[in-house]
């Protein structure tokens, strides 16, 4: 890992950045949730025209509808009449795009075109009245979408995963199985546990077998980091661990992997969705796969036990700021550098 003058001169943020301040939280939800390209499923959960899923994104109700072309397009789930919700969250199929509510029908374009029995308002036309659009792109078989009209295309945002993730054939993988997790802390107290491999040793006593936890390096790029440890038994690990800014991680193996996102659902709550896919399904991989799992979960549990400790004491008003470690908190100077940078370029 690279040391440099800024690292070691560096203090963590300031506890009430992770949740006590509201400003924080309203900064974070417009600068950087409503800002960056952010994973909402697989392509192959909207299969057909029609098909659709709803996602929360730290606070604003979105959807993702397959139309009539097999293009996918996004939107808010918010009804121009009153608010309404236009699907209810989940997946599914619709034909029609129809507010729950009163019934306004809109185009999978967002058009607006009936508004049953509403009468004549004055001035009223239906053109000025559709839905709220969103930018939505696919990368290697993920559909990602973006609240800012203005951002920079996906390919652009993701070249560099693009780039890190070329020798493994992640299309390739077969979806397994999906987990959810929901912790009492904020989405950066994850997000900085996951930035270092310092606390392995200390708290995840299992993996900390399997790898070498005082030789773990996070490589830091641009927006985001390459995570390495060497194995036990001195095999070249050949996995790669990737994270992107603001809440993305990739664990990529030679025959599986598992996207996680880290989502923020309030100040003070995060849901972990992880998404397992493995190269071979069959019963012959159903070992591996079973011991892939039970290892996330061992993980995830002792990581979800220490955030929640942690949130409690930055929450408790004693402690602010503290040092990181130049030797191995790289990655989370680096990820606590690019939530300052968003927040003071949004200001
Ligand atoms: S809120 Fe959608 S039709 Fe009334
Ligand atoms: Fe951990």
């Amino acid at each position: 890992m690279t040391t440099n003058a800024e690292l070691s001169n560096a203090t963590t943020l300031p506890a009430a950045w992770y949740g006590a301040d509201p400003h924080i939280w309203e900064s974070e939800r417009r600068a950087i949730f409503g800002r960056e390209w952010l994973m909402v499923g697989r392509t192959e959960e909207l299969p057909e025209p029609g098909s659709y899923l709803t996602d929360i994104i730290a606070g604003w109700p979105i959807f993702v509808i397959r139309d009539r072309d097999g293009i996918l397009r996004a939107f808010h789930n918010v009804c121009r009449h009153r608010a309404g919700p236009i699907l209810w969250d989940g997946q599914g199929h619709c034909d029609v795009l129809r507010c729950r509510y009163h019934g306004w029908v809109y185009d999978t374009k967002g058009s607006l075109r009936r508004t049953p029995e509403f009468g004549d308002a004055a001035g009223f036309d239906k053109q000025d009245f559709g839905l709220f659009p969103i930018q939505a792109g696919i990368w290697r078989g993920h559909i990602f979408v973006n609240l800012d009209a203005a951002a920079s295309p996906l390919n652009q945002a993701m070249a560099p995963l693009s780039v890190e993730t070329v020798d493994f054939p992640i299309e390739t993988y077969r979806f397994h199985s999906h987990a959810e997790h929901e912790i009492a802390c904020n989405w950066k107290t994850y997000v900085d546990n996951y930035s270092e491999g310092y606390h392995i040793k200390a708290m995840h006593p299992g993996l900390d077998q399997e790898i070498e936890s005082n030789q773990y390096q996070v490589i830091i790029k641009d927006r985001h980091a390459v995570h390495r440890a060497p194995q036990r038994d001195g095999a070249n690990y050949s996995g790669l661990w990737l994270w992107r800014f603001p809440n993305l991680a990739l664990n990529i193996y030679p025959k599986g992997m598992n996207i996680e996102r880290i989502v923020p659902m309030g100040p003070h709550r995060t849901k972990l969705i992880y998404n397992f896919y493995f190269q071979d399904t069959s019963d012959r991989g159903q070992k591996a796969i079973t011991s892939a799992l039970a290892a996330a979960l061992q993980v995830t549990q002792e990581d979800a036990r220490i955030c929640e400790a942690v949130q409690r004491n930055l929450d408790a008003g004693l402690y602010d700021t503290g040092r990181l470690s130049p030797r191995h908190e790289g990655g989370v100077w680096h990820f606590q550098k690019l939530v300052r940078e968003s927040l003071t370029t949004a200001a």
